[in-house]
């Protein structure tokens, strides 16, 4: 018979192939349709509309265990599932709880699971009729959450090689950039690859007008002669929540205030300093663009300093930005 897939424990290089799904064996619950459920028997329907549409929003939530402390530190949690009913509320959803009840939802997920490392969260908001025809008006919709144990999305320990890739950030007009629509993943995903099989670790992606936008996953941020800067909504950018923060810490930790304009595709190339992140790449220092080094192609001052304080921070060691952490235990 002809399997699709290798077998879950097959061996591989690829560190995301370590992200796959519940084993049968696994006693992980989620939430699910109401009620807590094994993951490993949480099943949709193949005529669910959003499986068969991508009609579906979702956040990415990062939990930090912190040894010291022996807590998990959820992080941001209120603005992820705030970003989830705007993003519901473009496609025509309601999540169905208030963001109050979805944040206790996430962490009585954790408390359930009993993690003692770091962690992420899935919350998805989906079309959840099962019905065939193309549209957003009419439908049902539920909220899911899902967790599993999360190490690194990219690399944080050394500064990791990108490329500019030949597709184009998907306009406001084509499916709206600020909210994380499922569907809409194909674009980031057909960035990722091309960048990987080009040699590269991660992608960076231009408007259609040619400017900088972000990576596949990740808001971009630069050091010029100084200057922080970063792409504004108008470079169809997801309005990041860690680049919310990156900007919070830079001022507050460094003095310095971040310039929200666009950016060509050259200006990186002679930037001081790149780096991307995001809740899945957290702060991530670029080495190089297209084979150009950036600075020297080490871990630059700027970046340095907001990857120290951003660690600190998401890990709860720092009183300053205590708001940003909900204690789990
Ligand atoms: C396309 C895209 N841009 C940027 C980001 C970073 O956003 P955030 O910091 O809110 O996770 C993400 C991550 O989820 C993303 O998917």
């Amino acid at each position: 018979m002809l399997t699709q897939n290798p077998p879950q424990d097959s061996p591989t290089s690829d560190p995301h192939e370590s992200h796959k799904g519940a084993r049968p064996e696994d006693d992980t619950l989620c939430w699910f349709e109401g009620q807590w459920t094994r993951l490993a028997d949480a099943r949709v329907s193949i005529m669910t509309h959003s499986f068969l549409y991508g009609t579906a929003v979702f956040e990415g939530i990062r939990a930090y265990w912190n040894e010291e402390h022996e807590q998990l530190y959820l992080l941001k949690a209120r603005e992820h599932f705030e970003r989830i009913v705007e993003s519901a509320k473009i496609l025509m959803m309601d999540p169905g709880y208030s963001v109050d009840e979805m944040v206790a939802l996430a962490i009585e997920l954790l408390q359930r699971n009993g993690y003692r490392e770091d962690c992420y969260v899935r919350a998805t908001t989906y079309k959840s009729d099962e019905a065939i025809g193309v549209k957003l008006h009419g439908l049902e919709s539920k909220l899911n959450l899902l967790s599993i144990p999360f190490g690194d999305y990219i690399a944080t320990d050394r500064p990791i090689s990108c490329g500019t890739v030949s597709w184009r950030r998907t306009s406001d007009l084509s499916i709206p950039s600020r909210a994380k629509v499922v569907g809409s993943y194909v674009n980031p995903a057909f960035s990722k690859t091309e960048a990987v099989l080009n040699g590269y670790e991660e992608a960076i992606v231009l408007t259609h007008e040619g400017k900088v936008s972000e990576g596949s996953a990740e808001n971009l941020f630069m050091v010029r002669k100084g200057r922080l800067v970063t792409p504004g909504v108008d470079s169809d950018i997801l309005e990041g929540i860690t680049r919310a923060g990156i900007i919070e810490l830079a001022r507050s930790e460094l003095g310095l205030e971040c310039e929200v304009r666009s950016i060509d595709r050259s200006e990186l190339y002679v930037a001081d300093e790149v780096f991307l992140c995001g809740t899945g790449a957290q702060v991530s220092p670029v080495a190089s663009i297209d084979q150009r080094s950036i600075g020297d192609g080490g871990v630059g001052p700027v970046t340095a300093a907001i990857m120290s304080a951003y660690f600190d921070a998401v890990r709860g060691r720092s009183e300053a930005y205590r708001n940003w952490v909900t204690p789990v235990y």
